[in-house]
């Protein structure tokens, strides 16, 4: 069946179904927006008015342009009126059998050649379109808050959704001047499941009380180039919705415990601090200032014999190189090792600084990974428990005198950036390999979706698969946790590469 679209109706007139009806209504399509409560559509419509006046007095659009939009829009109380719709998208409440008898409804309202889709974020398209007669042109359309600025849809196949459908829906997702990824229905569809890790890893060192949430956050914007670090974030989602999720994710995947929810966020939600709507979350939004890092170290004096050298094979890390201003006459083979007189610099790869003092016999320093080491003001680090204060002190110096200021974290394996890059990566390449997505749309989603500076495939391949698979056997061998475990198609990946066929 070919669907050809002209006419688009958006049930629920909420946050969502005001955004997307605007969306359509702008991209050219006759619009009729519907709400259950009477006034509801008029005043989501009047609200997006007020939107658009604003814009038009900003030079941003004009007039004619904003008078045509608003007249494209329809606003109804009663369901009949969305029967002559092309495509009908759903953004009403969050619960299974309320979607599913307003699909009923609309299978007996709307032609045959309608293509039918929901908004759901959390809930199984298959599950939904299990009440149609003819599921195979139900799809999922997830638009993302606020719509008219998100650039991503991901596109939700069912069981049954015919390709046609999910064709239909892609192309008139890209209509509508967005990026469209197709995913299977499956929990969390790309980025609400991919991006689980960025918060739980966060969590994680928080609870371990490596380094406090202002910490956490400054090394993943700065070191990472992220908008925004995962505590900011939350408080922005809201803690409630966030832990919402999570839950919904982990409880889907029948209590896989990598999706495990945080207690901390738990609590957070049960204290009723959801972040930046209640006016406390992880962060106090009255005004009153953050408490100073406690992991930031004091200026050091370089020690008076000081002694620099790279050795072992650096070629993954070419920014940091580039710091040093040492000589590029390293040997290529071997780990990454800077030598600060005695004591070994080396970029973390999930073991500890202590482990690998007590392997190498010798001080250790291993320090986080930045996506620039050139551009980022500060670089974390974590001193082997074998050093003395006066080796660490050396190791902070030099970094100082290369501009940087140093936050000092306990010996925590994979620290802080690298640990969460290393995650998503296992995360993304773990639904591709469910056939959740493909490896392309997975990078689109991410960095549309939520504004993650690379796609976790193509960090992957710039940081290398064998480094990341190394990473997760050691966080998988020092906790002994599933949470860490690689994903089949990371150890594929690595094998392809080790035989030139990649
Ligand atoms: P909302 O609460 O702002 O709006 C829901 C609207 O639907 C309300 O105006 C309500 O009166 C109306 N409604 C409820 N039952 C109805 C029915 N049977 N028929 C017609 N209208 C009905 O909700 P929001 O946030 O817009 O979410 C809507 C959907 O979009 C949900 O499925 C949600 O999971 C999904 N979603 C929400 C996102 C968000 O950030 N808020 C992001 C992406 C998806």
């Amino acid at each position: 069946m070919e669907f050809v679209i002209k006419t688009v109706a958006v049930i629920g007139a909420g946050t969502m179904g005001a955004g997307i009806a605007q969306v359509a209504a702008q991209s050219g399509y006759q619009v009729v927006l519907f709400d259950l409560e009477q006034g509801k559509a008029e005043q989501a419509k009047s609200i997006i008015a007020e939107r658009l006046e604003k814009r038009v007095a900003n030079g941003k659009m004009s007039l004619i342009a904003k008078d045509t939009l608003l007249d494209a829009m329809y606003c109804s109380d009663a369901l009949q009126d969305v029967a002559g719709a092309d495509l009908v998208i759903e953004a009403i409440v969050e619960d299974l059998a309320i979607k599913q008898s307003l699909f009923r409804d609309l299978e007996s309202i709307c032609r045959e050649d309608c293509l039918l889709s929901t908004n759901t974020s959390s809930i199984s398209v298959t599950s939904i379109a299990s009440a149609l007669a003819k599921p195979e042109r139900f799809v999922g359309l997830h638009f993302f808050n606020p719509a008219p600025l998100m650039k991503l849809v991901e596109v939700v196949r069912g069981i049954a959704t015919s390709p046609t459908a999910t064709e239909a829906a892609k192309a008139w997702s890209e209509s509508c001047g967005k990026h469209a990824v197709i995913t299977r229905s499956l929990p969390g569809f790309i980025v609400n499941r991919v991006a689980r890790p960025f918060y739980a890893e966060g969590l994680r060192a928080l609870e371990c009380g490596v380094a406090d949430v202002q910490d956490i956050d400054q090394i993943i914007t700065q070191a990472g180039q992220f908008n925004m670090g995962p505590f900011e974030l939350m408080d922005l989602i809201g803690h409630d919705v966030n832990y919402a999720v999570t839950k919904s994710v982990y409880d889907a995947y029948y209590q896989d415990k990598r999706f495990t929810p945080s207690l901390t966020q738990k609590e957070l939600v049960e204290a009723g601090f959801l972040g930046r709507k209640s006016g406390r979350g992880f962060y106090c939004y009255d005004g009153s200032t953050d408490k100073p890092s406690v992991n930031l170290a004091q200026k050091y004096v370089l020690p008076e014999r000081l002694s620099v050298s790279l050795l072992g094979d650096w070629s993954g890390v070419p920014s940091f190189v580039e710091l040093t201003q040492l000589p590029n006459s390293y040997s290529n083979e071997g780990a990454p090792q800077l030598c600060v007189n005695d004591i070994i610099v080396t970029p973390t790869q999930g073991v500890t600084a202590s482990e690998l003092s007590e392997q190498l016999q010798s001080p250790v320093v291993v320090f986080d990974y930045c996506q620039d080491y050139g551009a980022s003001d500060i670089i974390a680090i974590a001193p082997a428990l074998q050093n003395n204060a006066n080796q660490t002190e050396a190791v902070i110096a030099y970094f100082q005198s290369k501009g940087k200021q140093v936050l000092v974290l306990d010996d925590y394996p994979g620290l802080i950036l690298w640990r969460t890059w290393v995650m998503l990566i296992n995360e993304a390449l773990d639904l591709v390999n469910q056939q959740g997505a493909s490896l392309a749309d997975v990078d689109v989603a991410m960095k549309s979706g939520v504004n993650y500076p690379l796609g976790p495939i193509e960090q992957g391949e710039r940081l290398g698969w064998q480094r990341v698979l190394d990473t997760l056997t050691h966080l998988q061998s020092f906790y002994c946790e599933e949470r860490y475990r690689p994903s089949p198609l990371l150890r594929q990946f690595t094998i392809k590469v080790k035989g030139g066929a990649a």
